[in-house]
């Protein structure tokens, strides 16, 4: 049911983000737990998930933190490090709360040095994923020196993914956070068994946005912002009504001080104070509005195996301030459109 003005959809999900830990964990899912069903929570903290063990104790903290009003449930990954066996596979599989495995290429982004430094040596994993229909979660870039950082994740898809789907035919896969053409274009040939999740800010912004006029450190995230060509094939891939792509904001919060660094700007966007009113404002401005709801609140879960839910939210076109920074535990951190507005409110019914 939409108007111009208002829009009720399902309870949307959020497929990819990071919750992080510790005296910062209250903050970030009081904004996942405002509307968000369910949350694939990424498990790059520090050490990492890499046990079911693991993931039950980072469960029981999240869970603590939501409000007693929210349904919110976070759903759980592990971290594939060189150490992680057959076994392992097994265990989670069998798991409730754990729902997939999470590849980061060593190096490759924010705590993503317990990550695989050889993808082929891990093959013998993945087999077991693809028996156990367990998905597997890739942070597709590589970041060797010979590869320039806006070609990194191209490169993957011809070094790995690739040579990956061709040997796991059956393997479930998505491709986190998609920025490129390429993406895309490899999405639409393989689909069923590989999906692909959509930020809000690669859809917002492209590298002028982060480059042009001076460094902006709000906008740096892994993968890279790409040129705005790219930027449109996301835009299209996004609302085109796939269902291989569905909502994974991929919001990462740091504190100002590591991203206002003079160097080793900290990679990721915070975006969970307004994720749903930003990709709202996006496919309205595609006149796509209708077509959010498909791909925040249906895919993922087709995706996942997992029921689409039940309840409904509303979305109302009202305009709010977003603030110039949020608190942070002890720090504070600076939002995407911090200081500016957002045209889309969700309000209870
Ligand atoms: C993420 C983080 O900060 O944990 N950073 C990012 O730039 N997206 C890690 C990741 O998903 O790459
Ligand atoms: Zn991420």
């Amino acid at each position: 049911m939409s108007s111009s003005d208002s829009l009720t959809i399902t309870r949307p999900d959020d497929w990819h983000v990071h919750l992080r830990d510790g005296e910062t964990l209250p903050h970030t899912v009081r904004d996942i737990a405002r509307y968000f069903g369910r949350a694939i929570v990424m498990p790059n903290l520090v050490p990492p998930v890499v046990t079911v063990q693991d993931a039950a104790a980072y469960y029981e903290r999240i869970k603590r933190e939501v409000p007693e009003a929210s349904q919110f449930e976070p759903l759980m990954t592990l971290y594939l490090t060189e150490q992680t066996r057959i076994e392992a596979v097994r265990q989670a599989s069998n798991d409730e709360l754990v729902h997939a495995f999470k590849l980061y290429p060593a190096g490759t982004t924010t705590h993503a040095e317990f990550g695989i430094r050889s993808i082929e040596s891990s093959y013998p994993v993945f087999a077991e994923m693809e028996k156990q229909e367990i998905p597997l979660l890739l942070h597709a870039e590589v970041n060797t020196d010979d590869v320039d950082i806006f070609d990194r994740e191209a490169v993957f898809i011809d070094r790995h993914l690739i040579p990956l789907t061709r040997q796991f035919p059956d393997l479930r896969i998505v491709f986190e956070h998609i920025t490129t053409t390429t993406a895309v274009q490899y999405i639409e040939a393989t689909f069923d068994k590989v999906a692909a999740t959509i930020t809000a800010h690669h859809l917002m912004y492209n590298r002028n946005d982060m480059l042009a006029g001076g460094m902006r450190p709000v906008y740096y995230c892994l993968p890279i912002l790409k040129r705005k060509q790219h930027q449109q094939a996301l835009l299209k891939a996004a609302t085109s009504g796939n269902p291989a792509y569905f909502l994974g904001t991929d919001s990462a919060p740091h504190p100002r001080s590591t991203k206002e660094n003079s160097c080793g700007c900290a990679a990721g966007c915070y975006t969970a104070h307004a994720a749903l009113e930003l990709y709202a404002e996006v496919f309205e401005g595609l006149g796509k509005l209708d077509r959010l709801e498909n791909f925040a609140s249906h895919f993922g879960a087709d995706f996942y195996g997992l029921p689409r839910n039940s309840d409904t939210i509303k979305l109302v076109k009202q305009s709010w301030d977003v603030p110039d920074t949020i608190s942070f535990g002890a720090n504070e951190l600076v939002p995407i459109k911090a200081g500016q507005q957002v045209a889309f409110k969700v309000v209870p019914e």
